[in-house]
C-alpha cells in the first residue's frame, strides 16, 4: 500500500465551489463525460483473458526476519528502534508468510485467481545487498519453490523486486538510495532473479510506489529508513531510482530477453486530484499538478525522457513573480534518452481521490508537500476507512486511468493494487464496505476499458491483513483475516473473498440479477460464520463453517427447489 499524507477537511466551502463549478467550462482536459452519470453501474464483462489477481509483499508477510541466511532490512532495524510504528509491532513473524507459503497457495486457488502479485526479499537473496559478496541459497529455493508451486497450480507469479525492503548494510554503508552506487547493486541483484527465475517468471516489476521510498523514507523520515533530509533527499533518491529502474531494463534487454520473452515494468502509486473548482483555472491547473507530482514525477520521465514541466518549474519556486533555480536534480541529454521508453508495462497501485485547490500563500518551507502549491481536500460524504488517507471515490479511478491513456500514449497498464482497510480491529468478517469498494472500483475500470484504456490485469489488495509500515497491525487490508495474536497466524475469508471470487468467476459484472445475489449470498455466508464466532473461538468454527455449514445450506436449499419443482409441475399435469 501506498503511504500518502492525511488530509485535513475545509469541506462547506469545497462543496459551495463545486455547486457553482458546473456549467463553466475550461480548456484543460477536464474529463467530462466521466461525470455524465456518476452513480450508473456499468454491467458488462471484461475482455477475454483479462488477469485477476491479488496481491502481497515481502516485509509485510514473510516474517523470518532473521532465519534461514536473511540478512536485515531497512524495515527490521527501523522497526526495531522502538517508537517508530504503532505500539512498537515489528514485521519480525508478520503473517509467518515464510512457513506458510503452502497454505496461502491453497488460499490462492480458492480464490481462482489468474495470478498472484508478490515480492522478492532482496536482503532474503543477498544478505548484504551485495551479490558479489554472498548469495544466500535458501533463500534462491524458497522462491524457487514458491514459483514453481504458483506454476503447477496455473497461477502466474507477477515479481516485484524492490518492495521498500532494502538491505540494512546498503543503507548504512551507503546511505542507500542516496546514493548512486544502488543502481549497480540492484542491477546485480535484478540480473540473480532473472538469471533463477526468468525461465518461469514473466511479468518483472521493477519498483513498487517509489514515491514512498523517496517521499516518506528520505525526506519525512515517517518511514524507514527514516531520515529526514528534507526535500533534496526525497529528490535525489527519486533520481536513483528512476536511474536504476532504466539500468534493469536495459540489462532484461541485453541479456535476458531473447531468451526469456518477459515484461520488465514499474509500479507506480498515485491518487486521483479532482479540481475542487472547475471553473477555475489555478484549480484545474493545481489538480493537474498534483497527479504529475505523484505520478508524472515517475512515469513522465520513463515515458518522456524528463520531469514533469510543472516540477521543474515548481519546485524551488517562491512565489509566482519570483523564479529560483530549480531543486530538481537533473538529467543530462544522454541519461534522458537512456531512460525514455523503458517501461513494458505500466503498474499502477490506485485507492483513492481528493478534491484539489490552489493554495493562496506561498510556502514558508522548502519541501515536497510545499513545492506543489496546494492543498487536499475531502468530501465528508466519502466513505472513509481504516486508514487516515483512503475514502472510497471509485469515479476517480476511471480519470486516473484515462489521464494515463492520454499523458503516456495509451501504455500497457496492470493495475498492481487497490483495496480498502478495515475500521474495525476485532474478527470482522462481514466486511460490506470492502465489498462496496472494490464492487466500486472494478466497475469504474470496467468504464475505462470500454474509454479504450489498455487495462489487462487486476489485483485485489492485498490477499492477507499484514504489516502495514508504521501502523503495525492496526490497519487491515487483507481479503483473508489473519489471527495476530494466535503464534500459528491463522487465516480466514472475510465475506469479500467470495464476492471477489464471484466477479472472477463471471469475468465482470454480468446482469443486475447475478450481481445482485453475489451481494446477498456473500453476507449470508458471514453471517454464519460471524454467529458462530460469537460463541466459540475463531480456529474451529471457520473449517466448519466452510466444510459443513456452507454444503448443508446449498444441499438443503437444492432439496427444497427440487420439491418445490415437482410439487409444481405436479400441479399443473
Ligand atoms: C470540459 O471540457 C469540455 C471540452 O474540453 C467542455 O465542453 C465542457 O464544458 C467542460 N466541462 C466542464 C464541467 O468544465
Ligand atoms: C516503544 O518503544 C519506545 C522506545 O523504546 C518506548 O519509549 C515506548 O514506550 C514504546 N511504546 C510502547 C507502546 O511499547
Ligand atoms: C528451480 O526450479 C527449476 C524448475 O523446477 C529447476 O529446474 C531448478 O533447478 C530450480 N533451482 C533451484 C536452485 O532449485
Ligand atoms: C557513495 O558510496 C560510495 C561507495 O560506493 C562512497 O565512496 C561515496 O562517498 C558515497 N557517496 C555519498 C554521497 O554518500
Amino acid at each position: 500500500m501506498p503511504v500518502q499524507r492525511a488530509v485535513r477537511m475545509d469541506v462547506p466551502r469545497a462543496w459551495c465551489m463545486l455547486g457553482l463549478a458546473l456549467a463553466v467550462t475550461s480548456a484543460t482536459e477536464n474529463f467530462s463525460w466521466t461525470r455524465q452519470s456518476p452513480s450508473s453501474f456499468y454491467y458488462s464483462t471484461f475482455p477475454k483473458g483479462f488477469l485477476w489477481g491479488v496481491g502481497s509483499s515481502a516485509c509485510q508477510t514473510e516474517g523470518a526476519w532473521d532465519k534461514a541466511g536473511k540478512g536485515p532490512s531497512i524495515w527490521d532495524t527501523f522497526g526495531h528502534q522502538g517508537g517508530t510504528v504503532f505500539m512498537n509491532h515489528t514485521a519480525d513473524s508478520a503473517c509467518e508468510s515464510y512457513y506458510k507459503i503452502k497454505d496461502d497457495i491453497q488460499l490462492l486457488k480458492e480464490l481462482k485467481v489468474n495470478h498472484y502479485l508478490f515480492s522478492i526479499s532482496w536482503p532474503r537473496l543477498l544478505p548484504t545487498g551485495i551479490k558479489s559478496e554472498k548469495v544466500n541459497q535458501e533463500g534462491i529455493q524458497f522462491y524457487n519453490d514458491t514459483i514453481n508451486a504458483l506454476l503447477e497450480n496455473k497461477i502466474i507469479p507477477i515479481i516485484t523486486l524492490y518492495y521498500w525492503d532494502l538491505p540494512q548494510v546498503l543503507q548504512q554503508k551507503y546511505d542507500g538510495w542516496q546514493n548512486t552506487s544502488m543502481i549497480t547493486y540492484f542491477t546485480d541483484y535484478a540480473d540473480l532473479c532473472f538469471e533463477s527465475f526468468g525461465d518461469r517468471v514473466k511479468h518483472w516489476i521493477t519498483f513498487n510506489n517509489p514515491w514512498a521510498t523517496a517521499e516518506e523514507g528520505y525526506e519525512t523520515g515517517q518511514h524507514a529508513p527514516g531520515l529526514k533530509l528534507g526535500s533534496d533527499g526525497a529528490y535525489k533518491a527519486a533520481h536513483h531510482i528512476i536511474k536504476a529502474h532504466a539500468e534493469v531494463w536495459h540489462s532484461y534487454r541485453k541479456k535476458w530477453h531473447r531468451k526469456q520473452r518477459g515484461l520488465v515494468g514499474i509500479s507506480l502509486s498515485s491518487a486521483w486530484g479532482e479540481p475542487i473548482d472547475l471553473s477555475n483555472k489555478v484549480d484545474v491547473e493545481a489538480a493537474e499538478r498534483y497527479v504529475q507530482f505523484s505520478l508524472g514525477w515517475f512515469a513522465n520521465p520513463l515515458y518522456h525522457g524528463d520531469y514533469p514541466g510543472v516540477m521543474k518549474d515548481y519546485v524551488g519556486r517562491k512565489s509566482s513573480e519570483q523564479r529560483m533555480a530549480s531543486r530538481l536534480p537533473v538529467f543530462s541529454a544522454q541519461e534522458k534518452n537512456y531512460i525514455k521508453g523503458t517501461v513494458d508495462f505500466l503498474g499502477i497501485s490506485h485507492f483513492t481521490t481528493y478534491y484539489i485547490s490552489q493554495k493562496s500563500h506561498p510556502p514558508q518551507e522548502e519541501s515536497y508537500f510545499t513545492d506543489r502549491n496546494l492543498v487536499e481536500l475531502v468530501d465528508p460524504r466519502w466513505p472513509n476507512s481504516g486508514s487516515s488517507w483512503l475514502y472510497s471515490v471509485p469515479w476517480g479511478f476511471r480519470r486516473l486511468l484515462n489521464f494515463i491513456k492520454v499523458q503516456y500514449g495509451n501504455p500497457l497498464i496492470y493495475v498492481t493494487e487497490n483495496g480498502i482497510s478495515e475500521k474495525l480491529q476485532c474478527a470482522q468478517l462481514c466486511d460490506d464496505w470492502r465489498i462496496n469498494y472494490f464492487k466500486g472500483y472494478i466497475n469504474e475500470m470496467l468504464k475505462a476499458i470500454k474509454d479504450g484504456v489498455n487495462i489487462q490485469g487486476y489485483t485485489a489488495w492485498s490477499l492477507l491483513d499484514k504489516f502495514e509500515w508504521n501502523r503495525g497491525y492496526s490497519e487491515r487490508f487483507g481479503l483473508y483475516y489473519v489471527d495476530f495474536q494466535n503464534q500459528n497466524k491463522p487465516r480466514y475469508p472475510k465475506a469479500s473473498v467470495h464476492y471477489y471470487k464471484k466477479i472472477i468467476k463471471a469475468n465482470g459484472f454480468p446482469n443486475p440479477k447475478e450481481v445482485a445475489s453475489w451481494h446477498q449470498q456473500a453476507a449470508e455466508i458471514c453471517t454464519s460464520s460471524s454467529q458462530l464466532l460469537v460463541t466459540e473461538p475463531l480456529a474451529t468454527h471457520m473449517e466448519m463453517v466452510t466444510e459443513i455449514v456452507v454444503p448443508t445450506v446449498f444441499t438443503l436449499c437444492i432439496l427444497i427447489s427440487a420439491i418445490l419443482l415437482l410439487f409444481l409441475l405436479r400441479k399443473q399435469q
